[in-house]
């Protein structure tokens, strides 16, 4: 059976968790990041190579100031807490997003982490942190235009590519080098928790053949039977990648 490697997840529902125990908005979170501690260690024992999260949005800085807060004061304290356990699993510590914007302190503490698991060899962990898609795709069209402007860069990138003009130049593979998921390949699946249909503005461009997989179930209480249940549910897809049902995709 189809197993994906890169799997996707919009961490929903930590809010409704909380507000359904009466509990204040940021016991989901706390709760929410405990999910993501048992998450890793089961994705990894069911064979997934890499698991990107939707941890903040660039859309999220509307949310009081208190929650965001709470927030960059659990996420420092993710990153830290976890070295041991992430160099005990050979865990491959990324992040994806603009890092103008988040606190100083929090953002030294994950480039350490980033630093520690560098040579790491284990599922890749990338947090999507501060993330907007169409952020992603503005400022890859602004350093592609910067490369571009600078005449000594813009002959070696039409030398190494080959590529006899600026049109021939810009394929899609050189959008996605542009982009800060540039090191790895597109989601295979992308699970959202909470319920919600909408992609909220994440991974637009890399989710375009991605299967999708939706649960009522609130991120808090997503656990291994959850994510074995979306990993089964995959398997039993149709990748047709435009093509028709078993053709080669290789050749298309
Ligand atoms: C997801 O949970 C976590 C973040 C967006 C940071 P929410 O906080 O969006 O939870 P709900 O949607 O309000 O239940
Ligand atoms: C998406 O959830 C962002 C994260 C999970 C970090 P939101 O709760 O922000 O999405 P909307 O506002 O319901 O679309
Ligand atoms: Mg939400």
């Amino acid at each position: 059976m189809q197993k994906p490697e890169h799997i996707a997840i919009i961490m929903d529902g930590n809010g409704r968790w909380a507000q359904r125990r009466g509990k204040e908005r940021f016991e989901g979170h706390i709760a929410g990041a405990r999910t993501v501690e048992q998450i890793v260690e089961d994705a990894d024992d069911l064979g997934v190579k890499q698991l990107t999260l939707y941890c903040l949005s660039s859309e999220n800085w509307k949310r009081p100031k208190a929650e965001l807060d709470a927030l960059m004061i659990l996420l420092k304290s993710y990153v830290i807490d976890q070295r041991p356990r992430m160099m005990e699993k050979s865990v491959q510590f990324k992040m994806i997003g603009r890092r103008k914007g988040i606190p100083e302190d929090v953002l030294a503490e994950i480039d350490k982490t980033i630093e520690l698991t560098a040579a790491n060899t284990g599922i890749i962990l990338c947090l999507a942190i501060n993330y907007g898609s169409r952020g992603e795709l503005r400022d890859a069209c602004s350093r592609i235009a910067a490369e571009l402007a600078d005449p000594q860069k813009r002959e070696d990138l039409l030398r190494r590519s080959g590529a006899g003009s600026i049109d021939e130049l810009i394929t899609e593979q050189f959008i996605s080098e542009h982009l800060y998921t540039a090191p790895y390949k597109d989601p295979d699946l992308l699970i959202r928790t909470a319920g919600e249909f909408r992609l909220s503005n994440y991974l637009l461009w890399q989710v375009s053949y991605a299967e999708i997989w939706i649960t009522p179930v609130l991120w808090p209480d997503f656990c291994k039977a959850t994510l074995e249940e979306a990993i089964a549910d995959f398997g039993k897809r149709t990748r047709k990648f435009g093509g028709l049902p078993g053709q080669d995709q290789s050749v298309l």
